[in-house]
């Protein structure tokens, strides 16, 4: 049986920073950011956004076009959680209006999170095809500001709706998976940001990388040459150049930045989208090339601390029917410039103190809110 992605939808926050202003705020050479790091832009939420109402964007569409029946399942990956205990999944379940008949829940292993909803809701969707899992990842790249981290956080979400015989992908069943305890990324409890270690977690990265490639390979994975494209987790896009570079190093290959390069489109204006990254690339990919269907896409999810998995899909003869553009350039380009000054204003408000209550009022022009704290619950409204 065919199993994979039928549809995928991208969102994004309402306010953007371009990186060439934060440059010339802290003194940078652009080129550092636009170059070293292959980032030109930053997504930032408004004080009305979050996870949640980003997730539930990005899934609207989808539910648009293909209808709410059949859906028993909502998996919230993230790692941004807005709750110790209840699931981002749940919010997002009644503002997309799901059936009661559903089971809503959050997933968590830093930017991994996606790709094991993915790999769940196929065992799901194995043992009964007459269902459809709707996966959201979502997530807001927050580190310490004036931090060699700061050009590297984001925001963004994707969803996507895992059926049988899906029209945009049939994930094959060949992985590569790879799990070591480092401390390279983490966000303590305490901590609206997390603590890295940016040079030890490119190592981490890299390793995890050629790790699951082998361990793919062990497990009848398809040879290197039988790859058309590559998608990568992107905490920022040069890092799918480093991890290109690392895979033809390890398998004696040559590899042409053709196969990789448009799956940078959006992550080079998201910023790092933590578990949405991956699916962010993988959309920009479908929606830039014209003659994938029948094409093998390679795709390496690296969520840190650290678990990792390398898969493959093949693409669908009709996905061109079935893809997004125009709405994830909408996304994109809709989003408000911000200032450095305000970026860092909204930076500074994520904090939040549950025991206070706070009404906020709607500001960006996205279909869900969040509405502030009452009697320590979060608030949203459509
Ligand atoms: P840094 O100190 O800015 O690094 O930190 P740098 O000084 O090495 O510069 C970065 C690149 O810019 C280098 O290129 C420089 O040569 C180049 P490279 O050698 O890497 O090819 N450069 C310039 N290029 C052109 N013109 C110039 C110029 N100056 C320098 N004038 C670092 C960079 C990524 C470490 C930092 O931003 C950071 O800590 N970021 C956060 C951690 C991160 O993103 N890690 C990635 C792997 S871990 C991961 O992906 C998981 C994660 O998403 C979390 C999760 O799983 O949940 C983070």
């Amino acid at each position: 049986m065919r199993i994979g992605i039928h549809d995928l939808s991208l969102a994004t926050s309402g306010y953007v920073l371009d990186l060439a202003d934060l440059a010339a705020a802290t003194g940078v050479d652009p080129d550092k950011y636009r170059i070293g790091l292959g980032q030109d832009e930053m997504s930032v939420p408004g004080p009305d956004e979050d996870i949640v109402t980003m997730g539930a964007a990005a899934a609207l569409p989808i539910l648009q076009r293909h209808g709410r029946d059949g859906i028993r399942t909502l998996l919230f990956a993230t790692e941004s959680g807005i709750d110790q205990s209840k699931s981002a999944a749940v919010f997002a379940h009644t503002l997309l209006g799901l059936p009661s008949t559903c089971r809503a829940v959050e997933l968590k292993q830093a930017c991994y999170g996606a790709t094991a909803a993915l790999q769940s809701a196929m065992g799901l969707v194995a043992r009964n095809p007459g269902e459809r899992v709707l996966v959201i990842a979502s997530d807001i790249a927050r580190y310490e500001v004036d931090t060699a981290a700061e050009p590297t956080q984001g925001a963004g979400a994707v969803a996507f709706l895992v059926t049988a015989d899906p029209a945009l992908l049939e994930i094959e069943p060949a992985v590569g998976l790879f799990t070591a305890d480092v401390d390279d990324f983490w966000r303590p409890n305490d901590s609206a940001t997390a603590v890295v270690d940016g040079k030890l977690s490119i190592d981490a990265y890299l390793d995890g990388f050629t790790a699951t490639w082998d361990d793919f390979r062990a497990h009848g994975g398809a040879d290197v040459t039988e790859i058309d494209r590559f998608c990568h987790h992107q905490p920022f896009t040069k890092m799918a150049v480093k991890a290109q570079r690392r895979l033809a190093e390890h398998t004696g290959t040559e590899l042409a930045p053709e196969r990789h390069a448009t799956s940078t489109v959006y992550n080079r204006r998201l910023g790092n989208s933590y578990t949405a990254s991956l699916y962010a690339a993988l959309a920009a990919l479908l929606d830039h090339e014209d003659d994938l269907a029948g094409k093998r896409i390679g795709l390496f999810s690296y969520g840190s601390g650290s678990v990792s998995e390398f898969f493959t899909a093949i693409v669908g003869d009709a996905y061109r029917d079935h893809r997004r553009g125009a709405q994830a350039r909408a996304a994109l380009d809709d989003r408000v410039p911000v200032s450095v000054s305000r970026y860092r204003e909204l930076h500074a408000a994520a904090r939040r103190d549950s025991a206070i209550d706070v009404e906020i009022v709607p500001e960006t022009r996205t279909p869900f809110h969040f509405t502030g704290i009452r009697h320590r619950a979060r608030q949203y409204r459509a």
